[in-house]
């Protein structure tokens, strides 16, 4: 089959590019399309736009090799896939007007028994939405040949890729995949069994829909639950790592860590999905995300408290991303943290420490309390420090350096 499959893929960012290109790589005849004019002609001389370990040399392989061309002009091919941002809007409701205008683009190269494929994280029944559309635009076609109309096939196909292990994960993971028809499942697994090894799980495009929700849903309460029990750990005076890790020994249970909060594109943003679809049973999970944004503040009154009796303090902020061991700031409630700090604490002097960036984040540059520091300098200026990330280079800071010093450790790193 993978011989005669030729597969369009829409958007090629972080998740489109390492699909086609692990495609292209698996003997399917692959076409990336994007709106980026300057990206596609990157990915065109075989030059990576994003970082992600493994995928240059393969880029390379699948340009040379012509198993994988890019344009800005959508073409025909037998399968679609769609990787476009789903951000959400003020209101937390999904923005749908990447898929929309990915629909809009498909629809004129439809001919009949192709099958588009979502795979951008969606709210639940976007992809009925997304066959709307294109049936709005072509009612020549169909989702099931009534009136012996032609067919196209329509699914959803959620990436669980873990960033920096992509180029591995793309092939072992398991995969669910969720036909708006059994049909649309049935062409859909196909196109994944070109080059994935994992499992292949058939469902309907719903579920498939909810089961990508569901997972970060699963692990964003799961961290409220520990950031509640660092709360309620810290009035009774105990240690909550010591209470999680304690706990976690019963052979079924099994807490995840407390922190900062939660950042990120992913856990920080797909509950909401399921909040807005159904507001007045997703209690839970409202809860959850509310608990998670609210522990910065936490953390902010607890530095607040430490520095009210300095008279010219310094702060020493350690991490800005969003986890451990990446560069990644985006929806970081450590740079927010450290961010407010610089701005309402404005007799301090914020020494922000993130060895994963060469430069002060932007969020930061026009703040004339902050500076850019390296860690064992930060400590050593610090009256306060507040680890904010648990990156590797922070684990051996010996006990000696923090002498002294206020510690505000939110990832119990030196406990
Ligand atoms: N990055 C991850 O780790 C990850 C993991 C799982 C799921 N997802 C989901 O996958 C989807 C894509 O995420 P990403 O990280 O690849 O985003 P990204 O921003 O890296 O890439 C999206 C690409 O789509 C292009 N684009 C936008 N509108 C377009 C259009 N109409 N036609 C063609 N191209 C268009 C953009 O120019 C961009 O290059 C999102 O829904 C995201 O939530 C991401």
């Amino acid at each position: 089959m993978s011989n005669s499959l030729e597969v369009v893929f829409v958007g090629l960012g972080y998740i489109g590019l390492p699909t086609a290109v692990v495609m292209a790589n698996h003997g399917v005849r692959v076409h990336g399309v994007d709106v980026n004019a300057s990206a596609v002609e990157r990915i065109q001389r075989g030059e990576v736009t994003i970082v992600e370990p493994g995928l240059e040399e393969q880029l390379k392989k699948a340009v040379d090799s012509g198993q994988l061309t890019a344009s800005t002009e959508m073409q025909q091919g037998n399968a679609f896939v769609i990787a476009v941002p789903t951000p959400f809007k003020d209101d937390y409701e999904g923005d749908l007007s990447y898929i929309m205008s990915a629909a809009e683009s498909i629809a004129p190269q439809l001919r009949g028994d192709e099958v588009v494929i979502l795979e951008s994280t969606s709210p639940p029944k976007t992809t009925q939405k997304l066959a709307d559309r294109i049936l709005e635009l072509r009612p020549d076609l169909s989702v099931d040949g009534a009136d012996d109309k032609p067919v196209i096939h329509f699914a959803y196909c959620p990436e669980r890729i873990l960033p920096g292990k992509a180029m591995e994960e793309l092939i072992s993971n398991d995969r669910i995949i969720g036909g708006r028809t059994p049909e649309a499942a049935r062409r859909a697994t196909e196109v994944y069994a070109s080059f994935c090894e994992g499992e292949l799980l058939a469902t309907d495009d719903v579920t498939a829909e909810m089961a990508k929700l569901t997972e970060n849903s699963f692990r964003d309460v799961n961290i409220a639950f520990a950031n509640e029990l660092s709360l309620i750990s810290d009035k009774l005076g105990i240690d909550v790592w010591e209470l999680i890790e304690l706990a976690n020994h019963h052979p079924r249970v099994n807490i995840l860590q407390p922190g900062p909060g939660v950042g990120g594109h992913c856990i920080a943003v797909d509950p909401w999905f399921i909040v807005s679809s159904d507001r007045e049973n997703s209690k839970i999970i409202r809860t959850a995300r509310e608990v998670n944004d609210g522990k910065p503040k936490w953390v902010i009154n607890k530095v607040d408290e430490a520095v009210k009796i300095i008279d010219s303090p310094v702060i020493a902020a350690l991490g800005l991303a969003f986890k451990p061991n990446i560069d990644d700031l985006r929806e970081s409630p450590a740079l927010n943290i450290t961010k407010d700090l610089a701005g309402h604490v404005e007799h301090a002097t914020v020494l922000a420490v993130e060895p994963n960036v060469s430069e002060l984040p932007k969020a930061l540059q026009n703040m004339s309390n902050v500076e850019f520091a390296e860690y064992a300098d930060a400590i050593e200026r610090a009256d306060v420090v507040l680890l904010l990330v648990d990156h590797d280079e922070f684990k051996t800071i010996p006990a000696a350096a923090l002498k002294g010093k206020t510690v505000v450790d939110t990832k119990g790193l030196w406990r």
